[in-house]
């Protein structure tokens, strides 16, 4: 605490009026200027509070008001006794208020006593009025900056959504409004037998450079956050060297020991959420704001580094904190719970996915894990893509959010293949076999019934003089065993009309040359319904040119797309997964406008992830071993087909090559594509 200067100024004007105790103790400055012999003596004061009492003319108050007025009350005062003079003042002048007595006559001894007594108590007053006011302007600052750390701190934890970096974030911004040196942070989890346990999650120290390691506490009276998560109530300790025996809470000085350090004072606050339970608890070790100015960066500008930093550099937390620290751990429970419901909501999203997913794949064994495949070559190409430096894919970025989205339209891109006909994705040949099976048995009945036929007419002639029918038994045996010939024929061929191998030149002749041996084939059954060697459809389906499906039945395939979209669109969506039904729908696209089923032309109008899906989607029914029909595809032989698309404008080529060159189409890669 600075001394304080006591002096007493009387001007030369009116010296002679004032008569002072004989055994006065305070320096007297007579001047004819007091004023100047103020400015003097308020230079010199260095450290000392200096309180100044004048005797002075009326006319001269005015003058020495204006000069202390820009000074702290705290630090320099002034009280004047007036003699009025030739001076009119009305009786409610200001400048009457300023003094404490206004004279006409003379002072005695006995009156300046109890004059100078006053002033100075006076000027006490004035210096405790000053400093409670100027407490109350710093209890205001620390109060508003407290609740503007509130207001930011609620900002910054709504937005925080990785729960790690959240913690991180509630315990730096706890140190930084309470100016802790250290802090700790615990989160409850349940211990495996029904209980409860602490786990410690993450810790800092600003004044060291400490590694820790997790590790769990049991939820009881053995540790001090233990405590505070089983009691619910707030700790604050002055120094936790100092606590009693018989304290509720004892504090293991262990780690200081460990690590050259002296936790003294403690502020150690529980976070309960919504339904009242505490979820955790925010610990904060040695206060160092003890400035009576306020910065808000106590906590890290100073640092504690020598046993004397600590004595001198830490004190209690003030109790204000304990209700603030509250509001701040209120706050960061619905932060944290928000973002465990999230996550949770997020995984049951995941689970029904996939459970999802897997429906479909097994709806179509034949694609099985077609989708997974998809969902993570699209994952990997997001990576790839945002790892670009250079070229025409470097501006493209593709946020956490959005390489999830893409994922979970990679999962359900197909899922409207859950509305087909199973059959027709497992159709490995032409005909199904059901169907085959019925060509097969008509061209038997045709079979059998010419060979009883001929038997029947072979009959009737044999009962005839051998001599007159000789040359009709050998034509008609030669004929009917022609045509039973043709018959045995026409069934292998429509076994290899039925393999999607053929050619389609071979197999355009080969229909003809069936149907052009029809009229001496065909009969009639026994209600005389003619019977055809092959139907209309059996035609149709022995012609497809590509792969076993016909018109319709492709059809009805490329109808998923729009079945996955009508389903995928119905889900309720977080904002951020918006673009889902869309990337899905158009992942048939083709940048010529051939796809479907919008037929949508151009770049510009095809979302890249649809872009990006719809090469990982042809990669893989062509790479892909699993269709019934057909082995996996070298890899060579894949890429040339691909580049063949992009050649003709179908596909995107820039993100082709990319998928290529950065092989993103191993699906075990993902890993290694994040971490780069
Ligand atoms: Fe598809
Ligand atoms: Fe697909």
């Amino acid at each position: 605490m600075p001394g304080i200067q006591r002096i007493i100024l009387i001007a030369d004007k009116v010296k002679d009026r004032v008569r002072l105790p004989e055994d006065l103790q305070i320096p007297v400055f007579k001047e004819d200027d007091v004023l100047e012999s103020a400015i003097r003596l308020v230079g010199q004061r260095g450290k000392r509070n200096l309180w100044a009492l004048f005797f002075l003319p009326l006319e001269e108050v005015t003058m020495v008001n204006s000069f202390f007025k820009d000074f702290k009350k705290t630090e320099v005062a002034h009280v004047s006794v007036a003699f009025s003079g030739e001076m009119e003042l009305p009786h409610n002048s200001p400048l009457l208020a300023s003094i404490l007595d206004l004279r006409g006559s003379a002072i005695s001894e006995l009156e300046s006593r109890f004059l100078i007594d006053r002033a100075f108590r006076d000027m006490e007053q004035q210096k405790h009025d000053a400093g409670e006011e100027t407490r109350k302007q710093i209890t205001l600052v620390d109060t508003y900056h407290d609740l503007e750390s509130l207001i930011d701190i609620g900002k910054s934890l709504t937005l925080e959504k990785n729960s790690d970096r959240l913690l991180r974030q509630i315990l730096y911004l706890s140190k930084k409004i309470t100016g802790a040196d250290a802090g700790s942070i615990y989160i409850t989890e349940k211990d495996g037998q029904g209980g409860r346990r602490l786990r410690f999650k993450y810790s800092h120290t600003f004044s060291k450079e400490l590694a820790y390691e997790e590790f769990t506490l049991p939820f009881d009276e053995s540790s001090i956050a233990g405590h505070v998560a089983l009691s619910g109530q707030v700790l604050n300790i002055a120094d936790v060297y100092d606590l009693a025996e018989d304290a509720p809470v004892s504090f293991n000085r262990s780690f200081d020991q460990t690590h050259n350090y002296r936790t003294k004072s403690m502020l150690v606050v529980p976070m309960r959420n919504h339904l009242d339970q505490v979820i955790g608890v925010i610990q904060l070790i040695n206060c160092k704001e003890t400035g009576e100015k306020y910065t808000g960066n106590e906590a890290y500008e100073l640092l504690l580094k020598e046993p004397q930093d600590f004595e001198q550099g830490v004190v209690p937390f003030d109790s204000r904190y304990e209700n603030l620290m509250q509001a701040v751990a209120s706050q960061a429970a619905i932060a944290l719970e928000n973002n465990r419901m999230i996550l949770q909501i997020e995984r049951q999203f995941d689970e029904f996915v996939k459970a999802s997913v897997t429906a479909i794949e097994s709806h179509d064994p034949a694609t099985s894990g077609h989708s997974f495949r998809v969902a993570a070559m699209c994952v990997n190409m997001a990576h790839i893509i945002n790892l670009q430096k250079s070229g025409p894919l470097a501006e493209v970025q593709f946020s956490e959010t959005q390489i999830k989205e893409l994922e979970m339209a990679g999962l359900l891109h197909d899922f409207g293949k859950v509305y087909i006909d199973p059959g027709i994705f497992l159709k490995g040949e032409k005909l199904y076999p059901h169907d085959f099976v019925h060509l097969k048995l008509r061209l038997s009945y045709l079979y059998r019934s010419m060979e009883l036929c001929y038997a029947r007419e072979l009959l009737a002639l044999k009962s005839q003089p051998e001599t007159t029918v000789r040359e009709k038994i050998d034509r008609l045996q030669k004929d009917g065993e022609a045509k039973l010939e043709a018959l045995r024929e026409i069934m292998v061929l429509v076994t290899e009309l039925n393999k999607p191998s053929i050619l389609n030149e071979d197999r355009n002749v080969l229909i003809q040359g069936i149907l052009s041996q029809a009229p001496g084939l065909e009969c009639e059954d026994l209600e005389g319904s003619h019977i055809p060697l092959l139907e209309r459809e059996e035609i149709e389906n022995f012609r497809i040119a590509r792969g076993t499906l016909n018109r319709e039945e492709r059809r009805i395939i490329e109808s998923h797309v729009e079945h996955t979209y009508a389903f995928v669109s119905k889900i309720p969506w977080p904002v951020e997964y918006q673009q889902i039904p869309e990337i899905a729908r158009k992942h048939h696209e083709k940048l010529d406008g051939s796809g479907y089923p919008d037929k949508i032309q151009g770049r510009d109008n095809i979302p890249i992830q649809s872009r990006i899906m719809t090469i990982a989607d042809i990669y893989d029914a062509l790479a892909a071993a699993d269709r019934p029909y057909k082995k996996a595809m070298e890899l060579k032989r894949v890429f040339a087909i691909l580049r063949e698309e992009a050649a003709e404008n179908k596909l995107d080529g820039e993100l082709l090559e990319l998928f290529i060159s950065e092989k993103a189409y191993t699906t075990g890669k993902v890993e290694s594509h994040q971490r780069s």
